[in-house]
């Protein structure tokens, strides 16, 4: 295998130019995003038109992760228990997880490690907010399972000059980002912001995403850094893998700047190992 450089940044924008929009569901879940009026009533028949959609709201809400006494079986009661917000939250990033349902993945790459990364992150970002609060927590929560959707673009566009490319940043022990930017001209933080700023996210997620391997000064809000304290803590605790190896970001220089004291997310960490993993991989069965 031998690596090509080259800048494929415009071909990879006018590929993304070219895909679908999202499917009238998820259009009509970003419309209700950031409404802090919507109704349980709105969102339930928005919801009830896909029934796939439904029934997996369903599973989370009887999945261990939430651990209710009683069976839940009705749309209604699964948006009380789990919250408006996390509902709306979880139903669109199934949209965009179906869009690529079905990607090959192959080699260093496995599917069901990126979608356990991707959930340990969105559960690890929303609950992170109690030791700061960065913003709302389904919009940490949206932004952590969403962070490395450009690598699923970029494996989709790709294909196999993607899987090589991750194959080599695992023998070498260098970071996925910078390889990207370097044999391809865009790094998964940008294509994955470009993939969301075409279907018309929130543009805080889109600036979260984007920014996710910025350096500290370069990134425009402090939420991308809860974003990253989470990744950082969900490869550290084994919680799936998305192709990258090396460790990326200083913990320290984060908390400082949060202003975070180490002790603090040291007991933050305790606690969240101390949740069994079983609880997250339980939730990976209704992305996956
Ligand atoms: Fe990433
Ligand atoms: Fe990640």
């Amino acid at each position: 295998m031998e690596l090509i450089k080259s800048d494929l940044s415009a071909t990879i924008r006018e590929r993304v130019g070219n895909l679908p929009t999202l499917p009238d569901v998820a259009l009509k879940l970003l419309e209700l995003t950031g409404d802090d009026d919507v109704s349980i009533n709105q969102l339930m028949q928005v919801i009830s038109h896909d029934p796939a959609i439904s029934s997996r709201i369903l599973k989370v809400a009887n999945s261990a992760y939430y651990g209710f006494s009683r069976q839940v079986t009705a749309i209604d009661h699964a948006i009380t228990l789990l919250g408006l917000d996390m509902v709306r939250s979880l139903a669109l990033s199934m949209k965009v997880f179906d869009y690529f349902r079905g990607i090959k993945s192959g080699g260093f790459f496995n599917l069901a490690d990126f979608w356990l990364h991707s959930i340990a992150v969105s559960s690890i970002a929303r609950d992170f907010v109690q030791l700061v609060p960065l913003g709302p927590r389904d919009l940490l929560f949206t932004a952590g399972l969403l962070h490395d959707i450009g690598k699923l673009l970029l494996l989709d566009l790709l294909d196999i000059r993607y899987l090589d490319l991750i194959r080599a940043v695992e023998k070498e022990k260098v970071q996925l980002h910078k390889m990207e930017k370097m044999y391809l001209g865009m790094d998964h933080a940008q294509t994955g912001a470009f993939l969301l700023e075409r279907w018309e996210f929130p543009q805080e997620i889109v600036l979260i995403i984007h920014d996710h391997h910025l350096n500290l000064d370069q990134q425009r809000l402090d939420s991308v850094q809860a974003v990253i304290l989470a990744d950082i803590l969900a490869r550290e605790v084994g919680l799936g893998t998305s192709g990258n190896v090396a460790p990326d970001g200083h913990v320290e220089d984060i908390l400082q700047n949060l202003g975070i004291d180490i002790a603090q997310w040291d007991l933050f960490c305790s606690n969240y190992k101390s949740r069994s993993e079983k609880k997250i991989t339980d939730l990976m069965s209704v992305f996956s």
